[in-house]
């Protein structure tokens, strides 16, 4: 694939940004991930901002708290769906569009995948109303290249427990029949949309996986990092 034509910054820093996300069900690994990415790209050269969903901004991030806070009211299927993209849209307008225009390098821990594994499938909203509201709220911002770790749910089951021990968020709490599906969705999002959707196996260690990211950075990006 072509490489991408960064032009370099006055700084010496190569200026040209881009949005990646990345995605997939707890404890896949995508948090250490996207901060892994983040520092790669630094030494690199690159200016680059880890951000995550939901969140990223001072409004996004009291929504989250509405979302996820285990003793909050909850809310039903169409009222979560509108307030992860009440919050991706403020996070798109706000921070990551304009970080992206500046020349940055956003690395965001999760994005609208999310939202159309989590609130969508089977039982959940039509991906098609949860895409308009992604049109309505962010214009449709689209990440060049999202990246999704994969872990069998024995190994998930085994990173949340040493991560969060019994604490679990109003959504991650729910049982392991919602979350198999969650994974089987995003699989079918990444076989519609091989061009900007890379499977990653997250199984291995944290560097073996790493390596796979930077692999598909230079596959889909020609970044060498
Ligand atoms: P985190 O544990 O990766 O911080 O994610 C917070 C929780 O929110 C997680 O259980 C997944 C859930 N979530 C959705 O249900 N829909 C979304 O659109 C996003 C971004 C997260």
């Amino acid at each position: 694939m072509a490489k991408v034509a960064e032009r370099l910054a006055g700084d010496g820093r190569l200026s040209t940004g881009q949005f990646i996300t990345f995605e997939g069900g707890e404890g896949c690994g995508k948090s250490t991930q996207a901060r892994l990415l983040v520092e790669a790209l630094e030494a690199g050269g690159r200016q680059a901002i880890l951000t995550r969903e939901p969140g990223g901004t001072e409004g996004a991030e009291a929504i989250r708290k509405l979302l996820l806070d285990p003793s909050g009211p909850g809310w039903n299927q169409q009222s979560e769906a509108l307030l992860f993209a009440a919050a991706r849209a403020d996070h798109v307008a706000s921070l990551i569009a304009p970080s992206v225009a500046a020349g940055k390098w956003v690395v965001c821990d999760r994005f609208l995948d999310s939202t159309r594994a989590y609130q969508g499938g089977e039982g959940g909203l039509p991906d098609a109303d949860i895409l308009e509201l992604h049109r309505v709220g962010s214009g449709g911002f689209m990440p060049a290249l999202t990246l999704l770790i994969e872990v069998t749910p024995e190994v998930a089951e085994q990173r949340v427990s040493l991560r969060d021990g019994e604490e679990r968020d109003r959504i991650g709490g729910r049982d392991a029949a919602f979350h198999a599906k969650v994974a089987a969705r995003f699989g079918e999002i990444a076989d519609a949309e091989p061009n900007r959707v890379v499977r990653i196996d997250g199984n291995g260690s944290a560097e073996e996986v790493h390596a796979g990211v930077l692999k598909a950075l230079d596959s889909r990006l020609g970044v060498e990092l």
